[in-house]
């Protein structure tokens, strides 16, 4: 029997940076995008960017002819993409899982200091112990974990395909362990029925929605639709009228014949249901409430990070840029790529 005692990953106030996005003028904004747009034709690079990154760096990535989405989308896009330097605006296993699916390519972030809760909750030593544990389990792990974790993975996935893969491995008869976030395992697992052991991460984002408040804002807006990031609470997802990834929640915005929506993920997703939606109205889900720390204020402070003025700088700085690279050694890329192609075989059917 097991003798690892899963401890709670969930990071404290104190390990989340405050970040402080600089305020610009918007001519400086436009001058910036201007150069940055130079600059990544001249050296060949194409950007991709989250949607919850800065709405100026998406609006430069899709005017550059890069790409903005979710994670899994992101992953894809600069596999395919015939350019062989990519920028990854997002946080870091975004950009290592850009490397590990193209090796021969170069992958930059504007910096690597952009990390993400649900993979600096998960130590590659500590999961090798609680895999080791459990050796009768099929370990699946989300995507926001760092590439040492997924090397010791079976199947990768991001929240776009989670379920299904769940599913199609409960219908094989296999057990499941899951990690890192425990809200997305516990909504995957009362959704699909596997038979799972959850790791006990959290997004600090999504975890500071609250239902009370939700309750009370509904109240307010009673016509309002609300869409939930399953990497939130039980309670928070209970009420949603939809749950989903990113691309998912912007999905329903456009298809849901509401015209206001309650919306409970970073608010970087803001930029996009806004562009595409223009007539509709957004609501921030609340963060505030009974025990709230405003880890994140619903802003995720990693993403925050990617500003035009570091993606310039990392354009501009070859010694900066030297800094900023994406390195996966060999073997754990090569480890790493296994999980991550079976989750994108899967997704096309294969
Ligand atoms: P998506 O996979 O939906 O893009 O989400 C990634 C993420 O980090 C959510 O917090
Ligand atoms: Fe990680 Fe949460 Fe930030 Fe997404 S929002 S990158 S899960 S910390």
């Amino acid at each position: 029997m097991s003798s690892f005692t899963l401890p709670d990953y969930t990071l404290s106030e104190q390990q989340v940076p405050q970040f402080q996005c600089a305020v610009l003028p918007q001519s400086e904004k436009e001058a910036l995008k201007a150069q940055i747009a130079q600059r990544l034709d001249a050296l060949g690079a194409v950007l991709i960017a989250h949607y919850y990154v800065d709405g100026e760096v998406q609006d430069l990535a899709e005017a550059t002819g890069g790409f903005v989405s979710d994670s899994l989308e992101m992953a894809r896009f600069g596999r395919d993409h015939a350019a062989d330097t990519v920028i990854v605006a997002g946080v870091r296993f975004m950009g290592e899982t850009a490397k590990i699916l193209s090796p021969a390519k170069r992958v930059f972030m504007p910096t690597l200091e952009a990390e993400c809760s649900l993979d600096l909750g998960c130590p590659p030593d500590e999961f090798a112990a609680f895999r080791a544990a459990h050796p009768d389990r099929t370990v699946v792990v989300y995507a926001n974990t760092s590439a040492e974790v997924k090397a010791q993975s079976d199947w990768v996935v991001t929240s776009s395909c989670a379920l299904e893969i769940v599913a199609h491995l409960r219908d094989q008869g296999e057990k499941i362990l899951w990690a890192p976030d425990k809200h997305l395992g516990r909504y995957i697992q009362t959704q699909t029925n596997a038979d799972m052991l959850i790791w006990s991460g959290a997004c600090v984002v999504h975890d500071e929605f609250k239902l009370k408040a939700l309750l009370d804002l509904k109240k307010v807006y009673p016509a309002a639709a609300v869409l939930v990031h399953p990497e939130s609470p039980a309670a928070v997802t209970g009420i949603a009228d939809a749950v989903g990834s990113t691309s998912a929640i912007i999905k329903a915005a456009s298809q849901m014949p509401n015209d206001t929506f309650i919306v409970a993920t970073d608010k970087g997703i803001f930029h996009k249901l806004k562009q595409l939606n223009p007539s509709k109205r957004f609501i921030e889900a609340p963060t505030a409430g009974d025990g709230a720390t405003c880890r994140s204020c619903a802003h995720c402070p990693w993403m925050a990070m990617n500003e035009l003025q570091t993606l310039d700088r990392l354009l501009r700085d070859e010694t900066y840029r030297a800094g900023c690279e994406i390195h996966v050694g060999d073997d754990i890329g090569e480890r790493a790529k296994i999980p991550l192609d079976r989750m994108l075989a899967f997704q096309r059917g294969v």
